[in-house]
């Protein structure tokens, strides 16, 4: 963590003390500190107390005695942006973009990874508008550092207490360590949908929204790779500086430009739901209502996967996806080899909160060598974070 400049943001929690002692072994690491506290929060600490520990001075509004505390230039300096506590005031308020305070400006303006620790009683933090701010904020990325058990200020006893400075520091940590760890690498990510015309106005589609592979694009992103993100018709932005985003409709242009692009890729991950068949003539005109039926004649569609498991050289790794309702495991290893992944990534309709659209997956990870790793429903965010952790664990230690 040494050089690594990091923004505490304290809210108004009776949390807010451990502050001290957070600001204390941040410093100890070698990081470069800045507080921020929200009006409330100086309530519980005092910023003198903060600003003596993180010898800056402690901004508490964005104008301060005739000064302009920049949030933009704060949000830009930061490597890090830690709430610790975030009261469930502050996450309701991040969750819907409320800029009321320099802790939510700042929070606004960040480009760098966000972590939040939050703290409250415990009917309060698991209340569902908190539990669904909670989720809001994880699906914008933002990393949660666990709530502990235990006594509450309240005299109560559950969950909702803020971690521990020592386990937010040593988050904090594991996140740097390796956070370039793909640096160098050229990863290529399909993701999302095909559209396939069946006239000017019409189309065979199918309900990805590009969630998961995008979350992908973002965490190798994040880890210093260079990305290329062949994205199929989605409403979500990507903005990343590593990633270059190719946007695509249907499976045919998915297919040029994964191939195009896959000379130059180390790695690519194939989470694309892509359209098997296609219309076998797009009609020019839009189709006019005639009989009672109508019968569509479909013709495959360019398999990329396989293709791209062809081409695959020594040195080149492939990552494919299986989205299974019946039989996954059988159909997900099939897939694996007949595709020649390297390993692939099961997701199955059967399990709730998995598969399109949701911002939570449940997915098992299948090497070839039948090894076999299940894993919780998390957020896609987290599930990416497994699948880049998956990859660095094999391809980082061979030479390229
Ligand atoms: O986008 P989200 O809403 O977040 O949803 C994520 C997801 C459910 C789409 C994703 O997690 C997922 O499972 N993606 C793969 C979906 C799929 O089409 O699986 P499949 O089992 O039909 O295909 C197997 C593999 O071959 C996949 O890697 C797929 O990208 C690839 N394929 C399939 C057909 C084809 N013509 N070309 C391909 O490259």
């Amino acid at each position: 963590m040494v050089g690594k400049k990091i923004i505490l943001a304290v809210t108004g929690s009776i949390a807010a003390y451990k502050a001290a002692h957070l600001v204390r072994l941040f410093v100890k690491k070698g990081a470069e500190v800045q507080v921020l506290m929200t009006p409330s929060a100086t309530e519980f600490i005092t910023p003198l107390t903060l600003s003596t520990l993180s010898k800056k001075p402690v901004f508490t509004q964005v104008i301060a005695e005739h000064e302009w505390n920049s949030h933009v230039e704060l949000g830009l300096w930061a490597d890090a942006l830690v709430i610790a506590p975030a009261t469930a005031n502050s996450l309701a308020k991040l969750a819907n973009g409320i800029c009321d305070s320099i802790v939510s400006a700042v929070y606004l303006s960040a480009r760098c990874p966000v972590f939040l620790a939050p703290a409250m009683d415990l009917d309060m933090w698991k209340h569902p508008a908190t539990q669904a701010n909670v989720q809001r904020l994880q699906g914008y990325g933002n990393h949660f550092l666990p709530v502990g058990y235990g006594e509450l200020a309240s005299g109560l006893v559950g969950e909702g207490r803020m971690a521990e400075p020592e386990e937010i520091v040593a988050y904090l940590d594991a996140f740097f360590q390796h956070e370039q760890d793909f640096s160098g690498k050229n990863i290529m990510v399909t993701a999302g949908p095909t559209y396939e015309a069946i006239d000017p106005v019409r189309f065979i589609g199918n309900r990805s929204s590009g969630k998961m592979g995008v979350a992908i694009a973002e965490q190798f992103a994040e880890r210093g790779a260079k990305v290329t993100l062949v994205l199929g018709p989605s409403k979500l932005a990507v903005k990343h500086p590593n990633i270059n985003t190719i946007k695509v409709e249907s499976a045919q242009q998915m297919y040029e430009a994964a191939v195009q692009n896959f000379e130059q890729a180390d790695i690519s991950v194939l989470s694309a739901a892509v359209a098997d068949y296609r219309p076998a003539v797009v009609a020019e005109q839009k189709i006019k209502k005639k009989g009672e039926n109508m019968t569509l004649e479909l013709e495959k569609t360019p398999d990329i996967a396989a293709s791209l498991g062809k081409m695959k050289r020594p040195g080149q790794f492939i990552v494919g996806f299986a989205l299974e309702t019946n039989d996954e495991l059988q159909n997900a290893s099939e897939k694996l080899a007949k595709k020649n992944f390297d390993f692939i990534v099961l997701n199955s309709l059967q399990d709730a909160g998995a598969g399109f659209n949701f911002d939570t997956n449940k997915i098992t990870i299948l090497h070839r060598d039948n090894m076999r790793k299940d894993f919780e429903l998390k957020t896609k965010a987290e599930v990416a974070r497994d699948i880049v952790d998956e990859v660095a664990e094999k391809v980082l230690s061979l030479k390229f």
